[in-house]
């Protein structure tokens, strides 16, 4: 061990000299090689790095109001934050000016926190224990959240997508087509939660102020998604998911259900029926409203659904993934600001009259990373410019300011 260091430390300072400062690693080498790395290059990077030059080829934007200062009196404004962003001078500038809440886009998701590389046939302190990986990806925008000073939304902690198949069998091995019963499933969600609850709190202590602890478990055609959580735990999995995340999250950390198309009838009256229990147990905070939207989600049911889960459950709202389809036809940006101005207005009338919405996050930064770019649903173009949908949201937080 001593060696590794001597070597790391030798490496380190032959890169520092060299003014090289990229020297990040997505291996997982050992903590305490990642330390002696890091404050090398830091130093390096304060003394030789070139001073940072915004390319041209995107707009300036030092003259851009900040939705998070226009938003100051009401919510958090978030944005859902990929590498691309973190990684990239001229994206991060804009994050940072714009933003006091961010979401990692996928970083944090089960398929990142757990480590299905790991295979089957492991050590059997793993049978009911998921190997775990919190490596570079999953430290990334954890790290870029600290450095600036941004509350994090942590997205998310069970969900049937983007997570490792194997996970509900026994052996990790889908291939015998054993799945794990509820007492080993159990297990597995309760250590996987405390071990993610237990590894962002020693890390980054403060830093994530609420989590998706299920997301989208409701069926589309009604009832309870019959996804493997729910083939190996039963239907009280969401209940249980947020007795464990209850268990072990920091005090203060709100505890969030999260789905989309929340506005429509059945859905939203199915996640009123599932949460009833866990309200009852104290377990959760809130509901995430993902708002994955276009103009035919009228701003009236949207309103109406924020105020149904706070009037029937008790429960806080967060907009968690909104992102705006812009329609066909010539004046398509014209009628996504317009809808935007409306749909703002609706929610800052609902917080004007009471209603516990506290936070409210865009799902992305420009159009052209957007996860439905071809709808260009999203505030910004590829250059940075501002569309006027952006200028409508600015424009929705003065009005209620002045109203
Ligand atoms: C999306 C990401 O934006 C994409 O990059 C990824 O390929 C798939 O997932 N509901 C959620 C989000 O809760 O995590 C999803 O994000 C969008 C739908």
């Amino acid at each position: 061990m001593k060696k590794q260091l001597l070597m790391a430390l030798v490496c380190a300072m032959l890169l520092a000299g060299c003014g090289s400062s990229d020297s990040s690693s997505d291996n997982g080498s050992t903590a305490a090689t990642d330390s002696v790395t890091e404050s090398v290059t830091d130093s390096a990077a304060e003394s030789e790095a070139p001073p940072q030059e915004w390319d041209s080829k995107f707009v300036q934007i030092t003259d851009y109001p900040s939705l998070k200062d226009a938003y100051a009196p009401f919510f958090p404004i978030g944005c859902a934050l990929s590498d691309k962003v973190t990684s990239s001078y001229e994206y991060a500038e804009l994050a940072k000016q714009q933003f006091n809440s961010m979401t990692a886009e996928n970083s944090m998701k089960p398929e990142n926190g757990m480590d299905a590389s790991r295979g089957r046939n492991l050590p059997d302190k793993y049978v009911d224990h998921i190997p775990t990986k919190f490596n570079a990806a999953f430290k990334r925008p954890l790290e870029f959240a600290k450095e600036n000073g941004i509350p994090v939304r942590g997205h998310t902690l069970l969900w049937h997508n983007q997570t490792p198949e194997g996970i509900f069998y026994v052996n990790y091995d889908k291939d015998t087509g054993e799945l794990c019963d509820r007492e080993l499933m159990l297990k597995r969600l309760e250590n996987y939660i405390k071990d993610v609850m237990e590894w962002t709190n020693e890390n980054y202590p403060g830093l994530i102020y609420a989590w998706d602890v299920v997301n989208e478990a409701i069926d589309d055609a009604g009832g309870i998604r019959k996804s493997l959580w729910y083939q190996t735990i039963g239907e009280d999995y969401i209940e249980k998911a947020f007795e464990y995340a209850r268990k072990y999250a920091p005090e203060g950390t709100k505890l969030f259900y999260n789905d989309y198309n929340t506005y429509q009838q059945r859905k939203r009256s199915d996640i009123i029926k599932a949460l009833k229990p866990v309200v009852e147990a104290g377990n959760i905070d809130g509901v995430g409203m993902q708002s994955h939207v276009g103009t035919y989600v009228t701003p009236s049911s949207f309103a109406d659904t924020i105020k149904m889960f706070h009037d029937e459950l008790g429960l806080e709202v967060q907009i968690t993934e909104l992102d705006v389809e812009c329609g066909n036809g010539d004046d398509w940006e014209d009628k996504q600001a317009e809808y935007m101005g409306k749909l703002m207005k609706a929610v800052l009338d609902l917080k004007a009259e009471g209603v516990p919405i506290t936070s409210f996050t865009i799902w992305g930064l420009t159009d052209d990373m957007s996860w439905k770019k071809d709808n260009k649903p999203l505030l910004f173009n590829s250059d940075l410019s501002r569309k006027k949908i952006f200028d409508a949201m600015i424009q929705a937080a003065e009005d209620a300011k002045n109203s």
